[in-house]
């Protein structure tokens, strides 16, 4: 059974367990506690599910759930003034009965009035009644989009920065949640927020740099025809290339003058610490870890970390390493202003075939020509996180 099938089945369970009233308490526990596991399943495959319920059919994600035509809680939710439900990762057992409890109350005492209440920013489950048709014509994903801004996605990045500065421990679940959200805003066609963070803090360079990398290289494995699963590694990949920086000093990490050679072997060391720490989070961070360890090898294996025999580096890699140089150019550090961006694309043009793969150069450029005018300004609301 698909994923949003079997959430949706195990809530339409537990939904008729909790109305039938007479359930003893261990059934309704063991109800619970599927429904939690399947959402937790259907959470893993998608962070932020959407479905709508019209005239007894689901859709999921702006599609018609054929598995679910005239399904009987379809209707029952609908008019419990359920008609479109939003899930985010936050969701606790707590959101979930909560959520339950008030479409039984709606149905058994008839309380839901013209208008649904919205739970928004009350709890990880959301719900609401459509409005009216442009409302409904809506797609899930728009909608969703329209309500991120950027600070929340900027909020992400640097709780992650924080957890490996602090901890030495990269949080594998948080990781997919904000390559998630870059990736619904990324396709937002509100087309305000992303690709590209234009840096006002220094300090911010990292966080800001790793989610404009992830972004860039989400998009060019799309236009270079990679399936999602596919797409959501490298987005991860490319998010954790520079982890590693956060066993750096700041004071080294943002030198403005030039550096000393041991202040320069410490930066280098970025590399093979980001692999190390990724390879410790075991095989589903081996992805991560190359790219960690390779990105600023060249395309024929030379550069840092010196190689005993040079060789070529992971097709990711290369491609990762594309979007990497071109956003570190583009943005203003101490040392240095921002690149133009015509100054940028001729210097990964001068490199291509001796550094850069040109396959990757070649597709980036003609990707960026669209995006560049989505640029946008952070302001100075999320700051003093320090840079990792
Ligand atoms: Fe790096
Ligand atoms: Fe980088």
């Amino acid at each position: 059974m698909r994923q949003p099938v079997a959430f949706l089945d195990s809530l339409g369970r537990h939904l008729e367990l909790v109305t039938g009233g007479d359930a003893d308490n261990p059934t309704l526990e063991a109800g619970i506690l599927e429904l939690m596991s399947a959402l937790q399943m259907l959470l893993r495959l998608n962070a932020f599910p959407v479905f709508e319920f019209r005239e007894g059919d689901v859709i999921y994600d702006g599609e018609l759930m054929p598995e679910l035509q005239r399904w009987e809680w379809s209707l029952k939710l609908a008019e419990a003034g359920v008609e479109r439900l939003k899930v985010t990762p936050g969701t606790t057992r707590d959101d979930m009965e909560g959520f339950v409890d008030e479409v039984v109350s709606r149905l058994t005492l008839d309380v839901q009035g013209a208008t649904a209440r919205e739970l928004r920013g009350q709890t990880g489950l959301q719900f609401q009644a459509l409005v009216d048709e442009s409302t409904a014509a809506q797609s899930p994903l728009q909608d969703m989009a329209a309500e991120f801004d950027l600070q929340e996605e900027m909020g992400v990045g640097h709780w992650l920065h924080e957890e490996v500065t602090a901890h030495g421990r990269i949080p594998i679940a948080e990781t997919s949640a904000a390559v998630e959200l870059l990736s619904v805003a990324m396709h937002s066609e509100a087309g305000v927020i992303i690709p590209l963070v234009e840096l006002k803090e220094v300090d911010q360079y990292t966080t800001t740099h790793s989610m404009n990398v992830s972004c860039l290289s989400m998009a060019l494995a799309e236009s270079l025809g990679y399936g999602p699963t596919d797409v959501r590694m490298i987005g991860e990949a490319a998010l954790l290339h520079d982890v590693g920086k956060a066993r750096i000093p700041l004071e080294v990490l943002n030198k403005p003058g030039k550096l000393t050679d041991d202040e320069w072997q410490v930066i280098q060391g970025h590399t093979v610490e980001g692999a190390r720490m990724l390879l410790a989070e075991g095989p589903r961070m081996e992805l991560a870890a190359t790219v960690a360890y390779e990105h600023h090898l060249s395309w024929e294996g030379e550069g840092y970390p010196r190689l005993a025999i040079p060789r070529q580096p992971h097709r990711v890699s290369r491609l990762i390493q594309v979007c990497d140089v071109f956003d570190a150019l583009r943005t203003r550090r101490p040392f240095r202003p921002p690149w133009p961006q015509g100054r940028a694309i001729s210097y990964l043009k001068d490199r291509s075939g001796t550094y850069h793969d040109p396959e990757f150069v070649d597709a980036f450029l003609a990707m960026i020509k669209e995006w560049e005018p989505r640029r946008v300004t952070l302001d100075d609301a999320v700051e003093g996180v320090a840079a990792a």
